[in-house]
């Protein structure tokens, strides 16, 4: 079969997306596939019909990639694709509303306010920033309602540190997501869908120093990764579990990965849910795999099938 793989894009996360797709388009050749990457632009349609693939892995992070739109277009095109629809794409995608999704599928996500840059403007900024701190308590993470790797992301523990993080977010976006910032281990958990239904491949925790920035997560030796997470035997299945019930409630397809906060109670609160999520050398689903004993190729080549099915 001919596989696509859509790589790159006009998101802020564009360089990441290159070396997502490059990486999984090498490991899908591996198995004896042939497999053209391609990058989105307005030749999208016309590329699609003219190449004629079996199917589509969109590998793109960031906006149209993980907000839908570019598998609206998939759909439009009636070709087979990899990972989750569009209207599943358009709910995870932009965090207040994943956070809602998940509150009522019974799950634990921190306390939060959003905050649209026009309430500044309107209302000046101190009795703004004055009630978001009074309201949400110190420590709080900024972060833009939509959005990846961290872009526009700041943790917040001194209130005269807020403005400077209200700047940063709104240069990604118009609103901001203002959480409480929860004290516990950092963790992702990736879900595969196999034969037997979604399955949670290992935990894989993260220690940053300062924070799990952009160049914590893409810069070799700025971050130290244990996979599988150093977790007892009973928070491993907590977190697993928490995963797979995020992927189901949020109708998720062939993959995600959930990432969350586990703290001193037991508690695993999540901060979302990525249905395009890295797969570059250092990203967190290709470690969980390995992890877990799995040939990275072969986990590739499985999700292709499935999506061919
Ligand atoms: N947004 C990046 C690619 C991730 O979630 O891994
Ligand atoms: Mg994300």
């Amino acid at each position: 079969p001919l596989v696509v793989v859509l790589a790159g894009g006009l998101s802020h996360e564009r360089d990441v997306s290159i070396r997502s797709g490059r990486r999984v388009a090498e490991s899908l050749r591996s198995t004896g596939l042939d497999v053209v990457v391609h990058d989105v632009d307005a030749d999208l349609l016309p590329f699609l019909r003219d190449t004629r693939p079996d199917v589509v892995w969109p590998l793109l992070h960031g906006a149209s990639g993980e907000d839908g739109s570019v598998r609206d277009v998939l759909e439009m095109a009636r070709v087979p694709y990899v990972g989750t629809g569009p209207r599943a794409s358009r709910v995870v995608w932009n965090k207040p509303i994943a956070k809602a999704a998940l509150l009522e599928a019974g799950l634990a996500t921190p306390d939060y306010v959003t905050l649209p840059q026009s309430l500044f403007r309107d209302l000046g900024a101190q009795p703004v920033l004055d009630t978001i701190v009074r309201h949400v308590g110190l420590p709080l993470v900024v972060k833009p309602t939509e959005g990846g790797s961290a872009l526009g992301v700041s943790i917040v523990s001194r209130a005269e540190d807020l403005p400077r993080a209200m700047v940063e977010c709104f240069a990604y976006g118009e609103t901001a997501l203002i959480e409480r910032a929860i004290d516990g281990v950092e963790l992702a958990v990736s879900v595969i869908d196999g034969p037997d239904g979604a399955e949670a491949l290992p935990a894989v925790e993260i220690v940053a120093e300062d924070g799990y920035d952009y160049a914590a997560r893409y810069v070799a030796g700025e971050t130290e990764f244990f996979a599988p997470a150093r977790l007892t035997r009973e928070q491993a299945t907590h977190v697993a579990d928490v995963a797979v019930r995020a992927h189901r409630a949020l109708r998720l397809r062939h993959l995600s990965r959930t990432d969350l906060i586990l703290d001193g109670s037991g508690t695993a609160h999540v901060l979302e849910v990525n249905v395009a999520p890295g797969m570059t050398e250092m990203s967190l689903l290709p470690q969980a795999a390995t992890a877990s004993g799995r040939d990275l190729a072969e986990l590739y080549r499985s999700i292709v099938d499935r999506a061919l099915l």
